[in-house]
C-alpha cells in the first residue's frame, strides 16, 4: 500500500507508533522514526532520529533528513504524546504547557517544516488524536484540550493544503500500550467493559487504520476523523 513512499512517524519507539513503523515497513515504505527516547534502532528501511517533537530543531532535522537522504516525503504520522493525570486545579502550569506542546503544537511545527515536501509528493498526514477529543474523562484537562485541538487542526490543514495533501485524524480508544502501565486492574476492566467488543485494542489495529489513511486506498478521504475504539464511544451504560 505504501510501496516506494517515505514516511515520518513520531512516538515511534513504543506502542502505536512502533506498530505503525512495522506496518509501514511491511507495506514497503521507508521510515524516518522519531522519538524522544533513544530506543529506535537503525535497521533496513528505518532511519531513527532522537528528538523532542515539541522542539522546532527536531523538525528542521527531520525535513533536512527527508530531503537529503530520500529526496522526498510522502507521509507524516504525528503520533507522539504525553499525558499527566490531574484535575485542572492540581495540574502545574509546566505540565499543562508540556502536554499542549507535545500533543498539539508539535503538529504545527511538523507541518511548518515538512508541508513543502509533502506537497511536492502529493502526500498524506495522519494525526493521532484520542476519544478524549469527544468525551470528558476525569483528570485529563490539557490532554483532552490538545486532542480536541488536533481534530480541529487536522480539519483546518485539510482545507489549507487541500489540492495537494490529504489530512486525516485517528481517534483511538483503549489500546493496550505502555500508556496503560500506571492504570490499575479495576480501571482496565471498566474500560474494556465499556467497549462493544469487550476487549482492549491492539496497536496493530490502529496501525491498520493509519496505513489506510496514509495510502492511496483513502484517496477521496480528507478532513475526516476515524474513531478506532472497539465501540467505546458508541456504548452508554445508562437509560
Ligand atoms: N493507548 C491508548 O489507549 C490511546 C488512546 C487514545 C489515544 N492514544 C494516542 O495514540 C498515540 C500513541 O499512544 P501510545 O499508547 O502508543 O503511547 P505510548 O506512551 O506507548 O508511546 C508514546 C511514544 O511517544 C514518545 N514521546 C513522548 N513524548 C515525546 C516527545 N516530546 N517527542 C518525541 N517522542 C515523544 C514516547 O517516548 C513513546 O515512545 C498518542 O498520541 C496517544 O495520545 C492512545
Amino acid at each position: 500500500m505504501l510501496s516506494g513512499k517515505v514516511a515520518v512517524v513520531t512516538g515511534a519507539a513504543t506502542g502505536i507508533g512502533a506498530a505503525v513503523v512495522e506496518r509501514f515497513l511491511a507495506e514497503d515504505a521507508r521510515v524516518i522514526a522519531v522519538d524522544v527516547a533513544d530506543q529506535v534502532h537503525d535497521r533496513a528501511g528505518v532511519l531513527p532520529i532522537t528528538g523532542d517533537v515539541a522542539d522546532a530543531v527536531t523538525w528542521r532535522r527531520v525535513a533536512d533528513t527527508a530531503r537529503t537522504e530520500f529526496g522526498r516525503l510522502d507521509v507524516l504520522h504525528s503520533n507522539a504524546s504525553v499525558a499527566v493525570r490531574a484535575p485542572a486545579h492540581e495540574l502545574s502550569e509546566d505540565d499543562w504547557d508540556r502536554q499542549i506542546s507535545v500533543n498539539l503544537k508539535a503538529t504545527y511545527l511538523a507541518v511548518h517544516d515538512c508541508v513543502g515536501l509533502l506537497r511536492e509528493a502529493r502526500g498524506a498526514i495522519v494525526l493521532s488524536s484520542s476519544v478524549h477529543a469527544l468525551v470528558g474523562l476525569p483528570g485529563h484537562p490539557a490532554y483532552a484540550a490538545a486532542k480536541g485541538g488536533l481534530v480541529a487542526l487536522g480539519r483546518q490543514l485539510a482545507v489549507e493544503y487541500g489540492p495537494h495533501v490529504r489530512v486525516n485524524t485517528v481517534l483511538p480508544g483503549p489500546i493496550l500500550t505502555s500508556a496503560w502501565d500506571g492504570i490499575g486492574e479495576a480501571d482496565r476492566r471498566r474500560s474494556v467493559a465499556a467497549t462493544a467488543v469487550r476487549r482492549f485494542g491492539r496497536p496493530e489495529e490502529v496501525a491498520a487504520a493509519v496505513t489506510f489513511l496514509a495510502s492511496d486506498e483513502s484517496s477521496y478521504i480528507t478532513g475526516a476523523s476515524l474513531v478506532v475504539d472497539g465501540g467505546w464511544t458508541a456504548v452508554k451504560d445508562s437509560a
